[in-house]
């Protein structure tokens, strides 16, 4: 009996199973019921007593060592598994999770908000779908003024009251609405006009409008708040120039003008030889909008202004198609966002 004794004990300890069903077919052949170990121990109770205590001390240890045996190889098996195949390799680099970035006109229009708010302005906000009166003529458009016209402005159906905004300018009037005098706000936002999409227009672009109103506001602080935009923005070597213009709500009106940053105003193909990029237009508020505003012109002055963000930021990165922040792709994107 000792010899069959032993016999199984090597065949417990030499088994190495390929899978884990092998363990279990093994453990019913040994340890089941009607099993090997089984039918020794049926055999272990016809011995003469005299062999009994040995023999059974020798059962004993041989059933310890095949229940040991088969549970090792389980929990062998299962590290396996729940590892998987190729991925033991601790030391592989692991793949970089792709992380979204700020898009370019999110990044120049909280700069731009910045350099007013260190000015004292605070932001105001108002709606995409606007009526006539907010849009034009609370800003003193004339009925005939061609931004009126189908051609120029988008209307909602065939409501001509309802339409989407051409300008942020629109803010400024809901905030003379709201609030008197002081008035210090940056209005950014998106703007809508029919123009054919190019390289350097598109029908939705972002605009940022400033409106300063209080007793004894000038030409000169205008100028003199531009030309610290301008360097914040450009660098402190920018300077500012200032060409007569129109707009319907300002007297006098103005087209700002920054020196080229990329020659440093020497004439290069970006500022078409001239030295000077356009970036925005401005003017002293028209007293024809104060009074539609009920804010008393003999008592108040103040000045606007208005900037295409697009245009800033084309010329703050040196981007030539303005198409290409609105196509999201992100290798494009990815360019501009420092913080990451
Ligand atoms: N609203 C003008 C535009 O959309 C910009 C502007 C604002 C000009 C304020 C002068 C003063 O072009």
């Amino acid at each position: 009996m000792t010899d069959k004794i032993n016999e199984l004990l090597r065949r417990v300890e030499e088994f190495k199973p390929k899978a884990a069903a092998e363990i279990e077919e093994f453990r019913i052949r040994i340890l089941g019921k009607k099993g090997e170990l089984n039918a020794l121990m049926e055999e272990f109770k016809t011995v003469a007593p005299e062999l009994k205590r040995e023999l059974g001390q020798q059962l004993n240890s041989l059933k310890q060592a095949a229940t040991e045996r088969v549970n090792a190889l389980r929990d062998q098996m299962q590290d396996a598994t729940a590892n998987g195949p190729g991925i033991e390799d601790m030391t592989r680099p692991g793949s970089a999770e792709q992380l979204g970035s700020r898009h370019p006109i999110s990044l120049v229009k909280n700069q731009i908000v910045e350099v007013f708010a260190r000015l004292g302005y605070t932001v105001a906000d108002g709606p995409e779908i606007e009526d006539d009166w907010h849009v034009f003529s609370a800003l003193n458009f004339p009925p005939e003024h061609p931004a009126r016209d189908m051609q120029d402005t988008f209307f909602i159906e065939k409501d001509p009251d309802i339409l989407l905004r051409t300008h942020t300018s629109s803010i400024q009037v809901r905030t003379m609405e709201r609030q008197k005098p002081p008035i210090r706000v940056i209005c950014p936002g998106r703007v809508f006009r029919n123009e054919a999409i190019s390289y350097r227009a598109h029908c939705i672009f972002h605009q940022i409008e400033g409106l300063y109103i209080d007793e004894g506001v000038s030409f000169a602080d205008m100028k003199q708040s531009l030309l610290y935009f301008a360097k914040e923005i450009f660098g402190e070597q920018a300077s500012i120039r200032m060409r007569p213009s129109y707009f319907p709500f300002t007297e006098p009106s103005a087209e700002v003008d920054v020196s080229c940053n990329l020659c440093g105003g020497k004439g290069c193909p970006v500022c078409k030889g001239t030295g000077w990029l356009e970036i925005m237009g401005c003017g002293m508020v028209d007293p024809n909008v104060l009074r539609a505003n009920n804010i008393d012109p003999e008592k108040y002055s103040g000045f606007a202004f208005g900037m295409g963000i697009e245009r800033i930021a084309m010329l703050k990165y040196g981007v030539k198609d303005l198409r290409l922040y609105f196509e999201n792709d992100v290798r494009f994107l990815h360019q501009f966002d420092t913080a990451l």
